[in-house]
């Protein structure tokens, strides 16, 4: 039976590049709704830019332009990173949409119905000189601990302490530099402990990974707290309805983005939202996110999509962070990536199946390891890969007209790699993409020691030994192919390549036992050059102190990016 599944990565904010820390987990999601659609699965991938949100709007002011001229512009770019590493999304929308106000809108009238919104009166810190109220991290002092000078509003980095911005020596504002006065004004409240126990069910019934249940069980120990989605003006948002001067805090919005970036794409196709988003729909909706968003994804979210009519998640993936050479990433060694510089200096598919190779299905962080991916990409998909399709290639072009054998020898060796289909399947579906990689390695290698252990260099000088040549280089030739369909959620392009070269259309889960005989293959050009160590150094030198934006701190669990 074909599933019909509705997937999604996190929204990336639309004021800075998208850096290999982002690509992590677009690649994690690619491969894995590119092997549902290879299944035969019915799978849609959204998303979107988050637009919204005091950096935008103070970064557009910085720049001189509005914050729609902003959002126009780096959701241009984010587009182009995301094409440049074969992300391929089915709509990739923004959160500043009119579907997008439309659900926030909906969500938050039937939340507040429903009597889960609160109001009161707050006190915060607000700018005088520029007029706005001043989210922690905009405000810097020393730390109330250590003495450091210069530290946020809420952490301390160079102790690690946490505490309010209030208690901060000499406290500024990050825009102005005024002193911050403390100012009243009403918020609006999600009654999060409302859903308590509703969450408490969820969380324990398989929707998350096990580590990220843990997390939430000592969340729930320390009891929910309600939690603040207004944010005063002036905003870059969605006005709260039946107010003045309120609007939704950026995180309110965001993860309605999902739904707004299906609907569009439900107008483009029309397709009937309501199968995805119904209450009980048997459609299956997967958010791969990092694991520093995991409050908002796996309380707020399902709490608020639950309390407003519509359907839970069915699972919440969380990935870890990506290390370079076993370090945080580093302007200064040269190791804070953008996509663009990657694209400029080497393969994203090299970057993918470096990725995949390392992926598993936990929270743990990876590591990037620059010589160790120029070592494993050159010795598994040229050396392993790519060199079994070679070598056999080249004696079918040159002695046989790029004619294949009528017959498949070692029938038996064949079917094994196809019966292998299912535990690699299996892999997949899991997300432990190293697991996948390692199988896919092992049965190259099997299969280049059958090419070598046959010696058809051998048997070729002599015309007695011709058709056996012919007979193993068909089934060489059947083997990559069959591998080749085991990469293609990882490897695309070259998977395309390869099937246009084998005239063999598209490869399939389904079509992978069907053997290729008897016909004629094109001449082989190559499919993946190796990685050269020098184009390796020179992304560093030019990623080193590039200008761009280093990644905002992790958000604390229920404030995130103001
Ligand atoms: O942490 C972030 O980068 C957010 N922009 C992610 C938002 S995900 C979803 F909720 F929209
Ligand atoms: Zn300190």
């Amino acid at each position: 039976m074909t599933r019909r599944i509705l997937v999604t990565s996190a929204l990336p904010y639309a004021n800075g590049p998208i850096h290999l820390g982002h690509l992590v987990e677009y690649i994690q999601t690619d491969i894995w709704v590119r092997f549902q659609k290879l299944r035969g699965n019915t799978c849609i991938y959204v998303c979107a830019d988050d637009a919204h949100g005091t950096p935008i709007m103070l970064k557009a002011r910085e720049l001189g332009i509005t914050p729609e001229a902003l959002i126009e512009r780096i959701g241009e770019e984010h587009r182009r990173d995301f094409s440049g590493f074969l992300i391929d999304f089915d709509n990739y929308y923004s959160t500043h949409s009119e579907e997008n106000r439309f659900y926030s809108e909906l969500i938050y009238t039937r939340l507040s119905e429903a009597g889960h919104i609160s109001r009161r009166t707050i006190e915060q810190a607000y700018d005088p000189v520029e007029r706005l109220f001043l989210p922690d991290r905009y405000i810097r002092g020393g730390c109330p601990r250590c003495g450091a000078e210069d530290q946020y509003g809420d952490s301390c980095e160079v102790c690690g302490a946490t505490y309010a911005p209030t208690e901060l020596s000499d406290a500024r504002s990050v825009i102005s530099g005024a002193a911050p006065v403390a100012r009243e004004s009403e918020h609006y409240f999600f009654r999060l402990n409302d859903f308590a126990d509703l969450l408490k069910d969820w969380a324990g019934t398989g929707h998350l990974q096990p580590e990220v249940a843990n997390k939430l069980a000592e969340w729930f120990g320390e009891g929910l707290r309600e939690w603040d989605i207004s944010r005063d003006a002036p905003y870059f948002g969605f006005r709260i309805p039946g107010t003045e001067d309120k609007f939704f805090y950026v995180w309110l919005d965001a993860p309605i983005g999902y739904m707004a970036s299906f609907r569009n794409w439900c107008e483009r196709t029309g397709t009937r939202f309501e199968d995805y988003w119904a209450p009980g729909s048997e459609t299956e909706l997967y958010h791969f996110i990092g694991k520093d968003i995991v409050y908002f994804h796996a309380l707020f979210w399902p709490a608020m999509l639950h309390g407003a009519g519509f359907r839970m998640p069915t699972r919440v993936f969380a990935h870890g962070f990506l290390t370079v050479n076993g370090q945080k990433m580093s302007k200064s060694r040269g190791t804070f990536i953008m996509a663009s510089s990657w694209l400029e200096h080497l393969n994203p598919e090299h970057l993918r199946y470096y990725l995949a190779a390392k992926l598993g299905g936990s929270v743990h962080d990876l590591d990037l390891n620059l010589d160790d991916f120029v070592h494993r990409v050159n010795a598994d998909l040229v050396g392993k890969i790519v060199n079994l399709a070679s070598r056999s290639a080249s004696f079918i072009n040159k002695r046989f007209a790029g004619q294949l054998a009528g017959t498949l020898v070692a029938a038996d060796l064949h079917a094994r790699f196809v019966e292998r289909g299912g535990v690699i399947a299996e892999a997949y579906e899991e997300r432990e993409y190293a697991r996948a990689m390692r199988e896919i390695m092992a049965l190259a290698d099997e299969a280049n020691r059958y090419f070598d252990e046959c010696k058809p260099w051998v048997l070729a000088r002599d015309e007695a030994g011709l058709g056996q040549v012919q007979a193993i280089c068909t089934l060489t030739l059947n083997l990559f192919r069959v591998l080749m369909l085991y990469l293609k959620p990882v490897l695309p392009e070259i998977a395309a390549a390869a099937e246009r070269f084998l005239r063999c259309g598209p490869l399939t889960w389904e079509n992978r036992a069907e053997p290729l005989l008897d016909q004629r293959i094109d001449p082989f050009t190559a499919l993946a050059h190796r990685v050269d160590p020098a184009a390796v150094s020179a992304l560093i030198e030019a990623s080193r102190g590039t200008l761009a934006q280093a990644p905002a701190p992790a958000p604390a669990q229920e404030a995130g990016q103001e």
